[in-house]
């Protein structure tokens, strides 16, 4: 099978490299790609958002499945344009896309179909927030309503803090993600979890479990991330975790698409935090998670591009895939101007070969004509390790971790955490 990625972060990477170990796969494309994907199969210099052009490349270079990584690309409606044209496409719809890509339309839909999530309030202009929070009590989480890369959420700590949020997104014009809605929301209090569920437009299926750690400092300090760093499987939660998700989550879910004339085929991402009374939903996303997908991908076992391949034909099949009950930890190197702003790289080492159990996986970035590579994102790498149980597989990651830095000729530009996957 000829498979196309599509996106150029780590998470492509990685959804590239196991694809690429696939026994069903016979050549693996990415659009546009990175110095990662670009070691294993070419890359399509088209955007992760140019439907037009990447079925016209699909059909040139008879793509049997394409694998959408990103939201924008989902949101943009890739997806949509590369199924009309026949391609058999991992990735949901852009209505589908929308409980990601409008946290009001995903409240909303959670309302409808009964699934656990805080209580919340949407506000359409600065006077309506501020009458809103006039009767709120204690801590508010204040969303902007569109995509935002991680940085559209802020936690408020009282109503005072709250307002100021408000009054600063909608006086100076620039709400996160482009929109003018927000949603105000209570606080969940718990431990937080993502579970990954595989859908094919009828059936949905728990496959893993995941742990990310989105604030850019050690012990959970400076702001919000896309991620940096993550372990699987998760540790701490009851042993029925993904028995009580399925039930108060993804049935309802499946329910409610389905009742809305929503086939979804791709990966539910479901952002839990775990609390007193069991999972309630955060947020969902529609797709695997960054870096979430790199600490899944070195776990499956088995023709994880056939699994994907058939849940995009309508007919999940798990076949040989199953999840290594070994862990897994990574380890985000980002730019020390993260996530402030995205600070271009030069010249650094290409080979990021680890050995067996570790993995280096590249976010933004491209081969030079030299032979070195140009990151170009602020998360320039997630550097993944397997183990035994996550404590030796977080020892193994920061081990690989500490080699790499050593290598790659960035010494000083690059930060990372120091406590991911530690207890
Ligand atoms: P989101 O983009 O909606 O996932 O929000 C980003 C992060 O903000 C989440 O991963 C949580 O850590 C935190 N967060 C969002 N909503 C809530 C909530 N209702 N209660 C507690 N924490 C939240
Ligand atoms: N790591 C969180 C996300 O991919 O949205």
């Amino acid at each position: 099978m000829r498979v196309l990625i599509v996106g150029s972060g780590a998470r492509e990477d990685a959804l590239s490299w196991r694809v690429a170990a696939s026994p069903s796969c016979e050549a693996v494309y990415a659009a546009p790609g990175n110095a990662g994907t670009a070691s294993r199969g070419e890359n399509w210099a088209i955007s992760a958002t140019d439907g037009k052009a990447l079925v016209q490349a699909c059909l040139r270079e008879k793509i049997d499945l394409a694998v959408v990584g990103p939201e924008a690309a989902i949101a943009a409606g890739v997806c949509d344009r590369l199924r009309e044209a026949g391609i058999a496409t991992f990735g949901p719809s852009r209505s589908s896309g929308r409980l990601e890509s409008s946290k009001i339309f995903s409240k909303r839909f959670m309302q409808r179909h009964g699934v656990p999530t805080a209580r919340a309030v949407a506000v359409h202009s600065l006077d309506g927030a501020l009458k809103v929070l006039e009767e709120w009590n204690g801590e508010c989480v204040v969303k902007a309503d569109g995509l935002a890369a991680g940085k559209g959420v802020v936690v408020a700590p009282d109503v005072e803090a709250a307002r100021g949020v408000v009054k600063e997104w909608y006086a100076s014009g620039h709400i996160p993600g482009g929109g003018r809605d927000v949603l105000l929301e209570e606080l969940l209090v718990g431990r937080e979890v993502s579970i990954f569920a595989i859908c094919d437009g009828r059936a949905m299926y728990p496959l893993a479990g995941a742990c990310d750690y989105k604030r850019a400092g050690d012990g959970d300090t400076g702001p919000n991330t896309g991620g940096m760093g993550a372990y699987s499987p998760p540790v701490g939660f009851p042993k029925d975790m993904v028995d009580r998700v399925r039930e108060r989550v993804l049935a309802p879910v499946l329910r409610g698409l389905l009742a809305e004339g929503e086939s979804y085929v791709g990966i539910l991402y479901c952002g839990l935090m775990w609390t007193g009374d069991g999972p309630y939903v955060v947020e969902f996303n529609v797709r695997f998670g960054d870096p979430e997908a790199q600490v899944l991908m070195p776990r499956v076992n088995g023709d994880f591009a056939q699994l994907l391949k058939s849940a995009a034909d309508g007919a999940l099949d798990l076949g040989t895939v199953s999840f290594a009950t070994r862990a897994c930890a990574g380890v985000v190197l980002a730019t020390s101007a993260y996530p402030r702003s995205n600070t271009p790289l030069a010249g650094l080492c290409a080979d990021v070969g680890l050995g067996a159990d570790a993995h280096a996986f590249w976010g933004e970035s491209a081969l030079a004509a030299d032979g070195t590579v140009r990151s170009t994102g602020g998360r320039v790498l997630t550097v993944t390790a397997l183990g035994d149980d996550v404590a030796r597989a977080r020892a193994n990651a920061y081990d690989a971790v500490r080699a790499l830095a050593k290598r790659l000729g960035a010494a000083g530009a690059l930060t990372y955490r120091t406590d991911i996957a530690k207890f």
